[in-house]
């Protein structure tokens, strides 16, 4: 333990109450202590020199809780065999509860399904615990970071999104429950919707995402011309969109200027083939919120991106998102996910973005997975909205004009076949022919 060196130091929002998550490429064992006193410079070499204290070990083999409590002897609360990944910028977080009376530890994104070892305090050890549990009223707590200076001062390589991420980060809320990544909106809302765990209701939303909620939920889904426009051009060879999807797996519509507060612009109508999908891919840390308009898409929600990725991520929850759903993200919940039409139709999906206001970075790309490999996307434009409605307008404007010639032609040709088989007179006959020719002519010019 002694040759851990203290490295950084971080406070509670709340009297011993968040989450601590600590970012770095830890390539040695490192501890986070919480200490119930102000930090002692005089126990910079030693943590163990401080009387009491909490502390989560993070090593090659595994983590495990310890406690120390005045003279007794320090003591396991609870391991697991998840540990320390050498030469990864990985995310260790670190749950504490006094008020649920639970740790929790895990890596990547706080979520349930990231958790890797929780360790209740029993009510019968509650006295003995209530150090760490009940402090008094001038509470006093310090969360200490000790470990290998060379892990905790390292230069970063900024390469990804977590390569910005601070030492430590402690936000304000332990770990007691994943909300839902599917936002729904009920009038009137029920008291028992308060409560259900299926979705996540607008009010419940974290302040940023509310705020885009607000601004787009009177957004129409998508006009039924304007989706068969859409369609025709996706479907027709030669056609705008069907070029551009050439190159491409789905398109990014933009509507709107950047603003300087998202990464890209901030309004993007995405539009995705049946059969198209997005790589693995975060968002910079920023909240959105996305609204389906047409169609359905399916959203694979996976942890954090790693540098270097980890090999084969599984997704940690998977859903469906259909015409009128909404489904939402901020940088602690459902940051990363990757994006699938199932259907057979196109989807269109409404993306709004904004950075937080806490954000220090406004980190601009999207990190993806590219091959296993960690890539980088800037998030651009295909199209803007208003070029789009007009290409697709006038395709579709040339579409109706070209079936009324085929008609025409139809009709025609029809007529001839029967003049010929009545034994008219040839001029009559050559007569429609060069009409035939004249709209055929006029249909290759179009
Ligand atoms: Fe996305």
């Amino acid at each position: 333990m002694a040759s851990k060196q203290f490295c950084e130091k971080a406070n509670f929002q709340t009297c011993f109450k968040g989450t601590i998550c600590c970012t770095s490429k830890f390539d040695k064992p490192f501890s986070l202590v919480i200490v119930p006193e102000e930090k002692n410079d005089e126990f910079d070499d030693n943590l163990e020199k401080y009387e009491n204290y909490v502390a989560l070990n993070i090593g090659p083999d595994g983590a495990e809780f310890k406690i120390k409590l005045g003279e007794d002897k320090l003591e396991t609360l609870k391991t697991c065999s998840n540990g320390l990944e050498e030469g990864v910028r990985q995310t260790y977080w670190w749950s504490y509860d006094k008020d649920g009376k639970k740790l929790k530890y895990g890596k990547g994104h706080t979520m349930d399904k990231t958790t890797l070892m929780s360790y209740a305090f029993e009510d019968s050890s509650y006295d003995k615990f209530k150090l760490f549990l009940n402090p008094n009223t001038n509470c006093r707590s310090t969360v200490l970071l000790y470990g290998s200076l060379k892990d905790c001062k390292q230069d970063k390589i900024n390469e990804g999104s977590i390569d910005y991420e601070p030492l430590i980060l402690v936000n304000k809320e332990p770990l007691t429950f994943t909300p839902s990544p599917i936002l729904k909106e009920f009038k009137p809302v029920e008291l028992d919707d308060l409560d259900e765990a299926g979705y996540t209701l607008p009010i419940k939303l974290p302040l940023e995402c509310e705020k885009i909620f607000k601004n787009i939920k009177n957004i129409k889904v998508l006009d039924p011309h304007l989706i068969n426009q859409i369609r025709n051009s996706i479907e027709t060879e030669g056609l705008k969109l069907n070029e551009v999807l050439k190159e491409k797996s789905y398109l990014r519509i933009t509507i709107g200027e950047n603003r300087g507060n998202s990464p890209g612009c901030p309004n993007v109508l995405e539009i995705w083939p049946a059969g198209a999908e997005s790589p693995i891919h975060n968002h910079g840390r920023c909240s959105a919120v996305i609204k389906v308009l047409h169609g359905s898409i399916q959203c694979s929600i996976f942890n954090k991106i790693t540098n270097p990725p980890a090999k084969s991520p599984e997704h940690l929850d998977m859903f469906v998102a259909s015409e009128g759903d909404y489904t939402w993200m901020n940088d602690r919940w459902f940051q990363t996910h990757q994006l699938k039409n199932v259907s057979d139709d196109y989807c269109a999906t409404l993306q709004c973005y904004q950075y937080a206001p806490e954000d220090p970075t406004h980190y601009p790309q999207f990190d993806y997975y590219k091959h296993e490999e960690l890539a980088k996307f800037e998030p651009g434009s295909d199209l803007t909205f208003e070029k789009m409605k007009k290409i697709v307008a006038r395709e579709w404007e040339d579409k109706a004009q070209n079936e009324v010639e085929e008609r025409k032609l139809v009709d025609i040709k029809r007529r001839i076949t029967s003049l010929n088989s009545s034994g008219i007179q040839t001029k009559d006959i050559k007569n429609l022919e060069s009409r035939v020719k004249r709209i055929e002519d006029l249909k290759n010019f179009i």
